[in-house]
């Protein structure tokens, strides 16, 4: 099996959950990671009862400039290796960007566009030794689509997509794949939904989206997917 070992983040609900789900059912290793350990704890049971096999999660504020590298060390002490890493975890509101307090746009920053960097930064260098890994950041069809009310948090994904893209090509050779997921509308309690109540052709399915983004790694070791674009069928893009 390609990349037994992965670390998740933002596994708590959502889509993150979903993947989470995904990959423990395909047979793979995976740890779960998020701030509040009292959901990632219900998230690790549900896998269990579903799949015999309890996986591993930590909790951890991924805003905090050191939560990266206790991240990858924790799932390295539990999984005993990385093989890849989701950077799933992300926040945002829509509300006009003067209405954003200052804490609130240091968040999204540090969450959505530090903390990925921070993890990967902590794992490149034994992935660059292994010739080995996979990073999978999870961006959105707002990483090139401007939306008024929401410019702080499309500010962090256009940046995601740039910086993923760009490291693609300086890492390009090594073994080492990334791939930009960029999703439209999740049926997910993001931004004060409510999970699993939406229509499908106008809300991706949590469930759905997970396939496609565990299938990642099962492509053939001499092609990558750079950027995958997932939207409902009659969603707004
Ligand atoms: N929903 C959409 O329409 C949509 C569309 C395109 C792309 N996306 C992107 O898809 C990804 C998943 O979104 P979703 O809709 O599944 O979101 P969600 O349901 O709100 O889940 C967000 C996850 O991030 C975790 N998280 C939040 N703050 C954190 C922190 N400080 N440290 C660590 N983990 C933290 C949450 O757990 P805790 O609260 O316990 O920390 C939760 O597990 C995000 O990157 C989002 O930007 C979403």
């Amino acid at each position: 099996m390609h990349y037994e070992r992965v670390l998740v983040t933002g596994a708590s609900r959502g889509l993150g959950a979903a993947i989470a789900r995904e990959l423990a059912s395909s047979g793979r290793r995976v740890l779960l990671a998020a701030s509040s350990g009292e959901q990632l704890r219900a998230r690790a049971r549900e896998i269990e009862a579903m799949t015999g096999r309890a996986p591993g999660w930590h909790a951890v504020d991924l805003r905090q400039p050191q939560g990266g590298r206790e991240l990858v060390a924790a799932a390295k002490a539990e999984l005993g290796g990385i093989d890849a890493l989701i950077n799933n975890a992300g926040i945002g509101w829509f509300k006009p960007f003067v209405e954003h307090d200052e804490d609130e746009l240091a968040d999204v920053v540090a969450l959505n566009l530090l903390a990925p960097m921070r993890l990967a930064h902590a794992l490149l260098p034994e992935w660059i030794e292994r010739g080995a890994g996979y990073l999978i950041n999870i961006a959105s069809d707002l990483s090139r689509r401007p939306l008024a009310n929401m410019a702080p948090y499309v500010a962090t994904k256009f940046g995601l997509l740039g910086w993923a893209a760009s490291l693609h090509r300086e890492i390009r050779g090594r073994g080492i794949k990334v791939t930009t997921v960029m999703p439209g509308i999740i049926d997910s309690s993001f931004n004060n939904g409510i999970e699993g109540t939406r229509d499908p052709r106008g809300a991706l399915r949590t469930a759905e989206l997970a396939r496609q983004v565990v299938g990642l790694l099962d492509t053939p070791p001499h092609l990558v997917v750079d950027e995958l674009t997932v939207h409902p069928v009659d969603g707004d893009y």
